[in-house]
């Protein structure tokens, strides 16, 4: 069981987005939980505003540090865990892989914080940050999209999300290599034909054949995952 609190000014656009298909059944069957905070419950300004220019200027507006950090007290109240990872998502940060996914989802309490606007004050991230994550480099509006990218693809992690059918999914990317092309019925489509090995019933030649496929599409489309397969193979 996973508890992610995620801390933002959109709660509706998080859990619309996170309550379908295989991560819905897993808030049904306990697996995981997702709560949200609105950072605006939060703000003592009698307009419920929470941002404010920069000192020095520059361009934009900056989430105040108050509203964050009751906000995150408000969770921090609510949870027993001691010590609970909070990440902030935001392209400054390490960029997310599988790996961290795997570390992350051994977390029983994690809180994610969604900034907006050209960012958040600098002293309340430093109170309560403990990882700084961004999910690749480019530059995204808010928060809202990593923080559910990381709740994805941390929640199939979580014992019991995925059934054992879905679970060998997992292997391949921890083992640097892409998976290897996939057909379904019928046997012939658009004059194009199931390769023939898959429908021979021989598992040993299967097998070899969706390695090769697999070896194949990595060196074409991701030679960089390509070259730490070959060295990690080179080791053993
Ligand atoms: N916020 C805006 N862009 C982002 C990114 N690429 N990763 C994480 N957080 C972000």
């Amino acid at each position: 069981m996973m508890n992610f609190h995620i801390m933002t000014l959109f709660p509706e656009m998080v859990m619309e987005g996170l309550n379908t298909s295989i991560l819905g059944r897993a808030i049904q069957n306990g697996c995981i939980a997702i709560d949200t905070v609105n950072i605006r419950d939060y703000t003592l300004d009698k307009h419920k505003k929470v941002d404010d220019y920069p000192y020095g200027g520059g361009a934009g507006m900056l989430m105040q540090a108050q509203p964050v950090y009751d906000a995150y007290q408000s969770i921090r109240k609510r949870t027993s865990a001691k010590k609970v990872r909070t990440v902030y998502v935001t392209p400054q940060g390490a960029v997310f892989n599988q790996k961290m996914a795997v570390e992350f989802a051994k977390e029983e309490e994690l809180i994610i914080l969604c900034g907006h606007y050209e960012g958040i004050d600098e002293r309340v991230l430093e109170e309560i940050v403990t990882d700084y994550v961004s999910i690749g480099d480019y530059v995204l509006t808010g928060g809202e999209l990593p923080a559910m990218v990381m709740i994805d693809a941390i929640a199939r992690m979580v014992p019991g999300v995925l059934s054992n059918e879905e679970s060998g999914e997992t292997e391949s990317f921890s083992d640097y290599l892409l998976e290897y092309p996939q057909y379904s019925r019928p046997e012939e489509w658009n004059g194009k034909k199931v390769p023939e090995v898959l429908l021979s019933g021989h598992h040993k030649n299967i097998e070899k054949w969706r390695l090769e496929q697999s070896l194949i599409r990595t060196r074409e489309r991701r030679p960089d995952l390509y070259e730490k397969y070959l060295a990690n193979h080179r080791q053993v």
